[in-house]
């Protein structure tokens, strides 16, 4: 029974696993699942097998909670506006030791150790991501905020090449030499859209998209807009479900937010027909 069920599996992705060998898939890695022990090896085996497949991943991730903690134990305070974090010289200090510090080393490692050849690198890396501050729709200046002007997507391209799978830490740089804490969820769109990559993936701690307490499966910019309006939508969802739409104009295809949590989702998502989490559409789609 068991060799029936896996072989089913295994002929249900072939498929797929043709349409996307030789791909650029982004994946943004959020929230607690960065953190849990058994997730953190089970994400690194699927990536590694991803690979193997044929796919070229590029890693994008987070850290928002560690940032927070930190600089708790620091006495330093933080603050949210729009799910953006106000960010200070010594906001921006620690967004760059626990992000490009601490967090991707710790990713990298993960990776390496599930044969995934993972190298990480910043966004000031080989002026990978170049910035310009950030203002808020209302215009307020929140600090060292970066949006994204250009990607230097070459490099990428080389460690693709090479057979590594990149991990980014999203923080930038401008000519001024100034540092940028870049939104990560912005930073995965801009970096998928700079390709245009094949898919863009958010994995996060939250099952989708949630409209009173349901999972949202297909989500229109027409009812993201409406939620984020209605308070629906709020905090961190908000540069996410934005920067999910923007990418969508840029020419990527696909644009899903899934449950980290749930073991193997990125694999469940890529190779089979099952719609998990919620996937962004520009319009009413059949
Ligand atoms: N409608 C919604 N559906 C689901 N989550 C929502 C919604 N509105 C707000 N949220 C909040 O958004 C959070 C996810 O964004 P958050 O920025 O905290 O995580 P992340 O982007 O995965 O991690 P990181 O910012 O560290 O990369 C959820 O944990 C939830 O609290
Ligand atoms: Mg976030």
């Amino acid at each position: 029974m068991r060799n029936k069920i896996l072989a089913e599996a295994l002929i249900e992705a072939l498929p797929y696993i043709e349409k996307f060998s030789g791909k650029i898939i982004v994946i943004k890695y959020g929230g607690s699942v960065m953190t849990d022990a058994e997730l953190k090896v089970s994400f690194a085996r699927d990536v590694a097998l991803l690979k193997h497949l044929g796919l070229r991943i590029i890693i994008v991730h987070g850290g928002g909670n560690e940032i927070t903690t930190l600089a708790e134990q620091l006495h330093i305070p933080t603050e949210f506006i729009a799910g953006r974090r106000i960010t200070d010289e010594k906001i921006m200090d620690i967004v760059k030791m626990v992000l490009a510090g601490k967090l991707n080393k710790e990713i990298v490692c993960n990776l390496n150790r599930q044969n995934a050849k993972a190298i990480g690198l910043s966004g000031q890396d080989g002026n990978l991501l170049k910035c310009r501050k950030y203002f808020l729709e209302t215009g307020e200046d929140i600090g060292w905020v970066g949006e994204i002007v250009n990607v230097q997507r070459d490099i990428l391209l080389d460690i693709l090449d090479d057979g590594f799978v990149p991990v980014i830490a999203p923080i930038g740089y401008d000519d001024e030499g100034n540092s940028y804490n870049i939104n990560a969820d912005s930073a995965a769109g801009s970096i998928a859209a700079a390709f245009p990559a094949e898919k863009l993936i958010y994995l996060s701690d939250v099952p989708g998209i949630l409209l009173d307490g349901e999972r949202v499966a297909s989500l229109t910019q027409e009812k993201a807009t409406a939620m984020i309006a209605s308070g629906q939508i709020s905090k961190g969802m908000i540069p996410k479900v934005n920067s999910a739409f923007d990418t969508l104009h840029q020419g990527v295809k696909k644009v899903h937010m899934l449950d980290g949590r749930i073991l193997h989702s990125v694999l469940v998502e890529i190779y089979t027909t099952l719609g998990i989490g919620t996937q962004f559409y520009l319009d009413t789609h059949s």
